[in-house]
């Protein structure tokens, strides 16, 4: 496995309140998610990375979720087309960062959409969701992307989760997370699966960052497990971004 150099992150705005969320678990406090913003790029600070730290920008409510407008491989960048029409025009903020690593970028078009939420690294293959962000147009336009850069992706096709990784976290060494519709999933068969408990879904979405896991606190029989794999975890409170649905993975790219 290749350890991460960089992260790019984008502070939240105000309007993070607004974001798109499918629980109900009140309100984002600015306040409060800018301080666990901070820390979290603390924690991609003490796991080695140079973080870029993008500004916030008030027309993205859900902009803070940085990770589902390009794919970073080791090969190129692929700025993808998010489904959700208030987060599609997020793909136009993030090139010129891009520009500033990669050679080689990428883009996914219309009738293709796909968020990059929706596909997990491990090692040379990528699996990618289908979902009602990325459709199959967009996975195959992603398919043939990957390929082209001799990587090697399949589809998986997902009925209830907003993104892939929602319920699936790779923590390299064959070590995988994995809840909900996904725990008896074939593709993810053949790895070292700790099954999320119901109560702890939120911690299926953590994020491996070169040798150690960052997940979000609360979930102690899934940082019990992590632990057990041989990890150091890093504890991060993620309160408000859980209640616009988003996770450890999301406000990152890593590479
Ligand atoms: N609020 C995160 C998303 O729905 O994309």
């Amino acid at each position: 496995m290749s350890l991460f150099q960089h992260a790019i992150v984008r502070r939240p705005c105000p309007q993070l309140a607004e974001g798109l969320t499918s629980v109900d678990l009140g309100k984002p406090d600015i306040q409060i998610a800018l301080q666990q913003h901070r820390l979290y790029i603390a924690a991609l600070q003490i796991c080695g990375l140079e973080v870029d730290i993008l500004p916030e920008d008030f027309r993205f409510p859900d902009s803070v979720f940085v990770e589902d407008v390009a794919l970073c491989t080791s090969r190129c960048a692929i700025i993808t087309n998010p489904g959700a029409p208030s987060r599609n025009g997020e793909r136009n903020l993030i090139s010129s960062t891009l520009e500033k690593y990669f050679n080689d970028i990428e883009m996914i078009d219309f009738p293709g959409t796909l968020e990059a939420g929706d596909v997990m690294m491990a090692g040379e293959h990528f699996y990618i969701g289908v979902t009602g962000r990325t459709n199959e147009a967009g996975a195959k336009e992603l398919v043939k992307l990957l390929y082209k850069y001799d990587f090697s992706a399949s589809l998986v096709p997902l009925t209830s989760f907003l993104h892939l990784k929602t319920g699936v976290s790779y923590l390299e060494n064959n070590n995988l997370l994995v809840y909900g519709e996904l725990e008896d999933h074939p593709a993810f068969q053949k790895y070292n699966r700790f099954v999320v408990p119901k109560e702890e879904a939120y911690a299926a979405n953590s994020v491996w960052v070169n040798g150690k896991v960052l997940m979000p606190h609360g979930f102690p029989k899934t940082i019990q497990a992590v632990k057990e794999m041989g990890y150091p975890v890093i504890e991060l409170e993620l309160s408000e971004f859980q209640k616009v649905d988003g996770g450890a993975s999301c406000l990152s790219l890593r590479f």
